[in-house]
């Protein structure tokens, strides 16, 4: 945020995301409690500090009463927070079927659904209508609440067709548009049926941001390759309009995780959870329980490593946190089915634990903050990472984690045994990451420094520019 000189602007802020920071659930007619929502787009805006914002999202509930509504409304009001109300019918639509079972398998290379791919193909028109009908009535919200000057901060796949919708209204408003997952190569874009109508949308965005050069990389071959548009240095270019295009890896907020350590509470479920497994080494997995997060292959993997090394029976256990997700997107039912017949139970701990290795197998993710957020809570404990170098993360933490390839079981299995092996001294060099968050560092900065910048991609400069 600091790089993108937010911190501390004048101008307000309109953070636009499908889901809200918070989650409603009703308590009464006008009475509602909110929880923290899962996920890596809240966790990392939970760090967006010093600055004016106002976040407009669903409150992930249905509230068909006035009465409701305006309890709601109210109470989010506290929080900063402006609901846009979906009906059932619209969600279905639009967030269980073009965003959930399209777009997130297409982005995460998955391809489109292949499960009932006839019903989908014939349904395919509805969902995307219903899509820019649910992106428009995120845009109606943002009309109510915009004053002249605020800059407008689109998030993610869900929002594509929001640019359009806003610039459509006034082409005076400030608008961005932000990509948490990743963007795919254009050669899997270019099965999306409605690939021309968002890539156009998107273009109306003044600024394009995703989490790795690569994914920008991908947005602008498809543009060049889709709409026939030129590439520069510093975005896309149509008709003398330019739409910047960057690259904006985003972190987390570590002294939160690091305040956590020292509540009495956490401090109380470390020694809990350090009595119970006594004597064993500890890996741990938090995930979504979502298809893209390889949760099975990571499973299998860890049998694998049991088959192979049996004298580490008894001696470790894996524990894998898995936040229910999207249950009613047919893959997130089925990889609930999946991982029943592979394990016997699957335990809920508090993150904050310090287990020896943390498991992180997504097949594709647009970051995995989970990542971070395990790096953060190390201290001087230094464990181990091992992270899929399909996670956007692996392209920072790559240098102080034990990259691996998800599919490859009998590689995991390898580096399951590599990282319960290693000597303090092998620790102490795989971690450096952790050493640079406990220099006072965040996440984002640790990037800047360690990644290779491709020379063809646009400016730091061309962006603070532009703000
Ligand atoms: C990912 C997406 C976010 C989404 C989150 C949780 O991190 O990029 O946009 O909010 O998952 O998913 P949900 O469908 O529950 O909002």
């Amino acid at each position: 945020f600091r790089r993108l000189g937010l911190r501390g602007m004048k101008q307000r802020l309109l953070v636009v995301a499908n889901r809200l920071p918070v989650s409603a659930n009703r308590r009464g007619e006008d009475q509602w409690s909110l929880e923290i929502s899962a996920g890596g787009l809240v966790s990392a805006l939970l760090g967006v500090k010093d600055v004016d914002a106002k976040w407009i999202g669903w409150a992930g509930v249905n509230v068909p009463d006035e009465v409701g509504q305006r309890a709601l409304t109210k109470a989010l009001a506290e929080k900063r927070c402006i609901p846009v109300f979906l009906d059932e019918e619209i969600v279905h639509q639009y967030y269980n079927g073009y965003c959930n079972n399209i777009l997130w398998p297409l982005f995460h290379y998955l391809g489109l659904p292949q499960e009932d791919r006839l019903a989908t193909t014939r349904n395919f028109e509805s969902q995307f209508d219903a899509y820019k009908r649910a992106n428009q009535m995120f845009a109606d919200v943002v009309y109510q609440h915009y004053q002249e000057g605020d800059v407008i901060w689109c998030h993610d796949y869900h929002l594509m067709f929001l640019p359009k919708c806003l610039k459509d209204h006034d082409i005076n408003m400030k608008v961005g548009w932000f990509l948490h997952t990743p963007f795919p190569s254009s050669e899997i874009y270019r099965t999306l049926p409605s690939r021309l109508e968002l890539l156009r949308s998107v273009l109306c965005a003044d600024l394009v941001g995703f989490h790795t050069y690569d994914y920008a990389r991908h947005f602008v071959s498809a543009c060049t390759r889709i709409l026939g548009l030129e590439g520069t240095p510093e975005g896309v270019e149509d008709q003398g309009r330019l739409t910047r295009v960057a690259a904006f890896p985003i972190g987390i907020d570590s002294d939160r995780f690091k305040r956590a350590l020292e509540l009495s509470a956490v401090k109380r479920h470390i020694n809990e959870l350090t009595h119970r497994f006594a004597g064993r080494k500890v890996m741990l997995g938090v995930d979504r329980l979502d298809m893209i997060k390889g949760i099975p292959q990571k499973i299998l993997a860890f049998e694998k490593f049991l088959e192979e090394n049996p004298d580490w029976n008894d001696k470790v256990v894996l524990l894998q946190i898995a936040v229910p997700t999207r249950t009613d997107v047919p893959e997130c039912k089925s990889i609930l089915f999946v991982l029943r017949l592979l394990c016997t139970y699957l335990i809920r701990i508090s993150k904050a634990y310090k287990p020896n290795v943390a498991l992180v197998t997504s097949l594709r993710d647009g970051m995995n903050l989970v990542s971070y957020e395990y790096v953060a809570c190390q201290g001087s404990k230094k464990g181990v990472l091992i992270l899929s170098e399909f996670a956007g993360a692996a392209q920072s933490l790559g240098a102080g984690a034990i990259l691996v390839n998800p599919w490859n079981i009998t590689e995991v299995a390898e580096s399951i045994r590599h990282a319960l092996e290693m000597n303090s001294d092998e620790r102490e060099k795989d971690t450096g990451i952790t050493m640079l968050i406990e220099l006072n560092d965040t996440v984002a900065e640790a990037q800047m420094r360690t990644r290779q910048v491709p020379p063809s991609l646009p400016s730091q400069t061309a962006i603070q520019q532009y703000l």
